[in-house]
């Protein structure tokens, strides 16, 4: 066979196992994985030697140029996608949010229009359901049109976004149905109301600063939320995927589920792996606002076990980008600050260097829980998620120990900032393959804006 390109000599990570040896690209596909690939002379040849060489990852939890909390997220389709070849993401997946009044197939448009031109690296969106009884009519258009996911907050009444039980257990009705799955946003939103009310004086805020985020989120709402969601799924065996799960007892819920055979995973984000609320004692804590909050040492460690374990599908980020600028709208008032961080860059350096090299996850499952799974929850497999003949030539290519210290002048997002400042990891791309090119060489983006094609799907989950 002649290969236009061969990667030669890594440790190559297959679903079940890895081994050294070369893969052969031919167009945009691995066409051979075996040791010694012969090659021609116009054939590129790759050295990974000393190096593994994974799946491209799938971000499947991104939000790029959202409009939310009074401003939009700064890391658009291009310092977005950049961001993520550097980190070895080969796929996201947005969220497709209508505008008031939008229709769904209107909000996929805007969002199609938002990466055309710009995307470095392949995408689709999740459509986001957030007026039932103009949107239900149109959900299988949408599945139709190519998208398989659909997403539901519970949350963010002021922003128009949200959903309640009906429309949960009536579009859950529909996933089943269409074989399609139900995303869902899982925080209790009158709790969560009553609890920031009551914390929202000028005294207590003095007191308090950023730190009321984690206050007036205890773990309980998100664990009656994700109860609820799930008791929908049951009794209408609608797929459901919980995401950013954030809690301990969110994930023993997950669990329990699990077991009596309801059909719901749950995806955490890295952040609530590797950071807890202690970052809101920070002079600068109010950068680390996301939603939901940063949670406890012993959440972080459940979580951990729930992905060795299995209860824990998905690794993703929810990149939602803003600068100090931004996130300095709050003016000392927690309720105000733009909630998100950035993600898509550090998600394989903070998943490798803390799940992998500290063995809280071997190789292999980090591939599954970035990878293999969410391609297969999210219906790209096999075309994405594993290093497979026929698979897309999706590829990162990482050095087993060399750091990089996390310096926000030196990245491709466009925050100004990092949560991981300073922090030396490694797992950064050396090398990342889309569809068979090179787009990140020698740590350095060289991929082309606008080569990111957009995915279509089909449901795959009757
Ligand atoms: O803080 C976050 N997560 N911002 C994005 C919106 C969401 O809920 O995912
Ligand atoms: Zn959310
Ligand atoms: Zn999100």
């Amino acid at each position: 066979m002649q290969f236009d390109t061969i990667v030669r000599g890594g440790n190559v990570v297959t679903p079940d196992a890895m081994s050294t040896a070369d893969v052969g690209i031919v167009g945009e596909k691995i066409a051979a994985i075996a040791p010694n690939l012969a090659a021609s002379p116009e054939t590129r040849i790759i050295d990974a030697t000393g190096h593994h060489v994974i799946p491209g990852v799938l971000d499947v939890h991104v939000h790029l140029e959202l409009p939310f909390c009074g401003t939009t997220s700064s890391d658009d389709y291009l310092s977005g996608t950049r961001a993520g070849a550097r980190g070895g993401v080969t796929t996201l997946i947005d969220f497709a949010i209508p505008y008031a009044g939008d229709s769904l197939g209107q909000a996929a448009d805007n969002w199609m229009k938002r990466a055309d031109g710009k995307a470095l690296i392949d995408y689709t969106f999740h459509i986001c359901i957030t007026r039932w009884n103009e949107h239900k009519d149109q959900i299988k258009g949408m599945v139709d049109r190519g998208f398989t996911t659909f997403k539901e907050f519970m949350i963010y009444e002021s922003e128009g976004w949200q959903s309640d039980d009906r429309a949960m257990f009536g579009t859950l009705e529909k996933m089943r149905e269409y074989g399609t799955m139900l995303l869902v946003h899982a925080e209790s939103p009158r709790v969560l109301d009553e609890l920031i009310a009551r914390y929202h004086t000028p005294e207590l805020m003095r007191q308090y600063g950023a730190r009321l985020h984690a206050m007036t989120r205890p773990n309980f709402i998100e664990a009656e939320a994700i109860q609820r969601a799930v008791m929908w799924s049951e009794v209408t065996g609608g797929r459901l995927y919980i995401v950013h799960m954030s809690t301990a007892e969110g994930t023993d819920i997950i669990k329990r589920a699990q077991a009596r055979g309801v059909p719901v995973v749950a995806e955490t984000c890295v952040q609530y792996l590797v950071l807890n609320d202690d970052v809101f004692a920070r002079e600068d804590g109010h950068l680390f606002a996301c939603c939901p909050q940063l949670k406890k040492p012993e959440d972080s460690a459940r979580l951990w076990r729930g992905l060795s374990d299995g209860e824990v599908s998905v690794i993703s980020t929810d990149t939602c980008t803003f600068t100090r600028d931004q996130k300095a709208m709050w003016e000392g008032d927690w309720t105000r600050i733009p909630m998100g961080m950035p993600g898509l860059e550090t998600l394989l350096p903070l998943a490798y260097t803390r799940g992998v090299l500290e063995q809280r996850l071997s190789l292999n499952e980090m591939c599954l829980k970035l990878s293999t799974n969410p391609a297969r929850l999210m219906g790209l497999y096999p075309r994405k998620g594993a290093i497979e003949v026929g698979a897309d030539a999706d590829l990162a290519i990482i050095h087993p120990t060399a750091t990089r210290t996390v310096d926000p002048d030196a990245m491709e997002t466009n925050a100004d900032w990092s949560p991981f400042e300073g922090w030396d990891l490694a797992g950064f791309a050396r090398t990342t393959l889309s569809r068979g090119e090179v787009i990140v060489d020698d740590y350095a983006v060289v991929g082309k804006a606008g080569r990111g094609k957009w995915l279509p799907r089909r449901p795959s989950l009757k």
